[in-house]
């Protein structure tokens, strides 16, 4: 027989045991927690800034436009690879960001990346910086698949540049929007006269950057900002207004 003091002991111990552990996990819960909460207003507030300072070059969800699309598959994956880049994404955002790009890498954009630290003259701190790169870096779960931009263009189908533009127009889904000749959606502007009424430099930049000009009675940030990158063939822009230029006859 175990004496009942004994047995009094063991099950005392094993109750602060088992309380310990209780507490411990506890915390472990509350760390979880607190990081959590602590994350979510890193994302919080760097939304806050992206859409401040990055919106009108990247994007309102990092589609890109004046600048690269930093929200796709091709980004998050392979595009630290094809630079051959070494370190984390997060690491890359972090110096891109507070360097900016002073030196063009890519003639395509036109642009330098303006610097962003006070470290380099820029307009913020590198906290803020941070909580910009954990809110692109939360766009990674859900980045969509744009494919590659640096694929060679698949060919356009069509003999002329009018055919070629009107397979562009329907393929890159501006018909979804545009009305042209009687046909296609109504979210934007009908195309049928614009080459004729507003001439072809006008249709040229409402491609490439459609918030140049609103057209009137609609509204901006509507028509995708990413045409620039996303017409690749070295005639897809020309033979698009081509193709306008028709006015469908
Ligand atoms: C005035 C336009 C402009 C603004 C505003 C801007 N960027 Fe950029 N950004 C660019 C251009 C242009 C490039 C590409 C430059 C190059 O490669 O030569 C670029 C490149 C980048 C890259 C590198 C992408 C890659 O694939 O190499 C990142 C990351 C980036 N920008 C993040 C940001 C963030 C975050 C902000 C807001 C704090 C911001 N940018 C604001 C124009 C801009
Ligand atoms: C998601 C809808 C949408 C898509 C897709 C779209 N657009 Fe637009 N587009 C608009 C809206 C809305 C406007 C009017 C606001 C503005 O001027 O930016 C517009 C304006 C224009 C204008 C200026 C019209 C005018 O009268 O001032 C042209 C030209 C144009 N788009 C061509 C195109 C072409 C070409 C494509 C395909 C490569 C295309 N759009 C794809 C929504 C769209």
């Amino acid at each position: 027989m175990i004496d009942s003091r004994i047995l009094v002991g063991l099950l005392a111990v094993l109750i602060s045991i088992s309380g310990i552990v209780y507490v411990g996990i506890g915390e472990a819960d509350r760390q979880a927690e607190f990081t959590k909460a602590f994350q979510g207003r890193s994302i919080e507030s760097g939304a806050a800034l992206y859409t401040q300072y990055c919106v009108e070059c990247h994007g309102l969800k990092g589609e890109g436009g004046v600048g690269p699309t930093l929200n796709s598959k091709y980004f998050f994956e392979q595009r630290l690879a094809d630079i051959g880049y070494q370190g984390s994404m997060k690491a890359f955002l972090t110096l891109t960001v507070r360097g900016g790009r002073p030196v063009m890498s890519d003639p395509n954009y036109g642009r330098n990346m303006p610097t962003w630290s006070v470290d380099y003259g820029g307009p913020l701190r590198n906290d803020q910086i941070d909580n910009i790169v954990t809110y692109i870096m939360n766009w990674q779960e859900a980045a969509p698949d744009l494919g590659d931009p640096n694929a060679e263009p698949t060919p356009v189908p069509g003999d002329t540049p009018e055919e070629r533009g009107k397979n562009l127009f329907t393929g890159m889904g501006c018909v979804g929007c545009h009305t042209f000749n009687g046909q296609g959606g109504a979210v934007g502007p009908n195309l049928t006269e614009v080459y004729a009424t507003k001439g072809e430099d006008y249709v040229r930049q409402s491609i490439l950057q459609p918030n140049a000009v609103i057209a009137e009675g609609f509204q901006p940030n509507l028509m995708p900002q990413n045409f620039q990158q996303r017409l690749k063939g070295a005639t897809d822009l020309d033979d698009i207004i081509a193709y306008l230029a028709t006015g469908g006859q």
